[in-house]
């Protein structure tokens, strides 16, 4: 087996060592491997498994997750007009749209799985990388669980307090409910999460269905008439609010860059990367437009901003004995979402880590289960605290404005190389007044907002991502590494039973 008892921490990479080799003379992992039939060394070859339909599931199955059952509320109470808010829901699809076609550049350019860790390592270099590494794992990763764990437990609870606001405490303690079954089920079999995954991503299907099937039989007995009055005029947006509903509205999107974690995985990725973004992406952006346009065919505009759960609304006012449904539909959603960003985070921890770039033990996997645990349960206690300390809006708000730095440096990485590396194979070459759309727009969306109205959230991110720099130059650049780290390693190992491992996950 690859297994390593390995003792040390920051700069050791003894990572191929041979079966059972004990730095610390306890017990011998690799014994307990025997007989088991996954063999940890034999590297997983990664095969050319995704075609254009999987492709489009794949960008579809990310996208719809929590932010089409909350954000519709949010972005009508933050510009204050029903044609301003569909305005900037289908500017944001036609921003992913292009977005995701400069990440299909990037990521035929370089096909390896890291996806902006790989592109800003060719365009700039260790310190962003590391920068991004470091704030996805601290910061993108959970703050996107605690969202939708958050989402989930407001649709858990939303049936059981009729139509008045539901407790602020209740919700946190559902959503920690919720974080820590996930986990459950992360830590449990890797298979095991999979399966959720498809399951549950067919739920959300079903609950645009209900959606814009209900819509559009209210629309067609006549039920037009929140729709006709598009009311710019009475708009509160400034060009800060603007931003802001941006940011409510793209998390609805977020995941339209996720292909380009698995392009080594992908036939022919060349045609098939960005033929799934054309079609996926306007996709989800139409389902996106009916989904508004039936809620507004059922409920007033101010209804629909007051609501705490639009979905269950919905189902309340349409469904009648089976309103039920859009509870459950959406709670399924959400868990089945959260499930995903949790997998795929504890494989990103793994890598960076992996690269010396993050405490090595939240590499290690389990030694019977083959689970990712550290990484797993370090992303939900962070997790854990934002779901304690924050709100949907304002963890919405400090996830878009830090991951929209990261994909306006995408942009930048793009045009850089562009010139850079002029004769790099470029399999796929996207106009480039695209990149230069996008990164205009991100500059507008990470600066607006804090010019228009400060808060607390922007202050933090910045810290974070600056902080970074400050892990950056002694433990990965110099080396150093903290002399109890090893005493803690080998204390987390025996307590987990995690061991490092040569096998690669993606
Ligand atoms: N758009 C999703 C939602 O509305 C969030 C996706 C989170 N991002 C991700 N890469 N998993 O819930």
């Amino acid at each position: 087996g690859g297994l390593v008892w390995r003792g040390c921490s920051g700069n050791c990479d003894a990572e191929d060592g041979s079966a059972g080799t004990l730095a610390d003379g306890n017990a011998n992992p690799g014994d307990k491997l025997e007989g088991s039939d996954a063999a940890p060394d034999d590297p997983v070859h990664l095969k050319r498994r995704v075609g254009l339909f999987s492709g489009v599931a794949l960008i579809v199955g990310t996208m719809i997750g929590s932010g089409i059952f909350v954000s519709p509320s949010g972005l009508l109470e933050r510009t204050g007009s029903v044609g301003i808010s569909f305005i900037i829901w289908m500017a944001c699809g036609l921003l992913s749209l292009l977005g995701a076609l400069a990440y299909a550049e990037l990521g035929t350019m370089n096909t390896s799985s890291g996806a902006e860790y790989a592109y800003f390592m060719d365009a700039f270099g260790g310190p962003p990388a590391f920068l991004f590494s470091w704030v996805s794992t601290l910061v993108l990763k959970p703050s996107q669980m605690a969202i939708i764990c958050l989402s989930f437990a407001k649709y858990a609870v939303e049936p059981f307090v009729s139509e008045c606001e539901p407790p602020d405490a209740l919700v946190k303690l559902v959503a920690l409910i919720s974080i820590v079954m996930i986990l459950a089920v992360n830590c449990y079999s890797v298979n095991l999460a999979t399966n959720v995954q498809n399951i549950f991503t067919a739920a959300k299907l079903v609950a645009i269905a209900i959606i814009v099937c209900g819509g559009a039989y209210k629309l067609i007995l006549g039920n037009t008439r929140h729709l006709q009055e598009p009311n710019f005029a009475s708009s509160t947006a400034t060009l800060g609010n603007i931003a802001t509903a941006f940011y409510t509205g793209l998390w609805a999107y977020d995941g339209w860059n996720n292909l380009n974690y698995v392009t080594e995985e992908i036939k022919n990725p060349s045609k098939n990367l960005p033929l799934s973004i054309i079609i996926g992406i306007p996709l989800v952006t139409l389902c996106y437009a009916l989904v508004n346009v039936s809620y507004l065919a059922v409920m007033s505009v101010s209804e629909m901003a007051d609501s705490e759960a639009v979905a269950v609304t919905f189902g309340n006012r349409l469904l009648g004995p089976m309103a039920w449904l859009m509870p459950l539909a959406v709670t399924i959603s959400t868990f089945g979402s959260a499930n995903g960003t949790l997998f795929v985070a504890g494989r990103l921890c793994f890598a960076a880590s992996r690269e010396g770039h993050l405490l090595d033990i939240l590499s290690y996997v389990h030694v019977r289960r083959f689970t990712p645990a550290p990484g797993l349960i370090f992303h939900s206690l962070i997790a854990v605290a934002m779901v304690l300390y924050g709100t949907i809006d304002s963890l919405i708000d400090f996830f878009s404005f830090t991951a929209w730095i990261f994909y306006g440096g995408a942009m930048l990485a793009l045009i850089v190389m562009r010139y850079t590396k002029p004769h790099a194979p470029r399999p796929y070459k996207v106009p480039i007044i695209i990149p230069y759309i996008v990164l205009i727009v991100s500059a507008y969306l990470v600066v607006a907002p804090i010019i228009d109205k400060p808060q607390w959230e922007y202050l933090y991110a910045g810290a974070f991502i600056l902080a970074g720099l400050l892990v950056y130059l002694p433990f990965v650049k110099w080396g150093y590494s903290l002399p109890f780290m090893d005493k803690i390693t080998v204390f987390l190992q025996m307590v987990l039973e995690v061991v490092p491992t040569s096998t690669t996950f993606e």
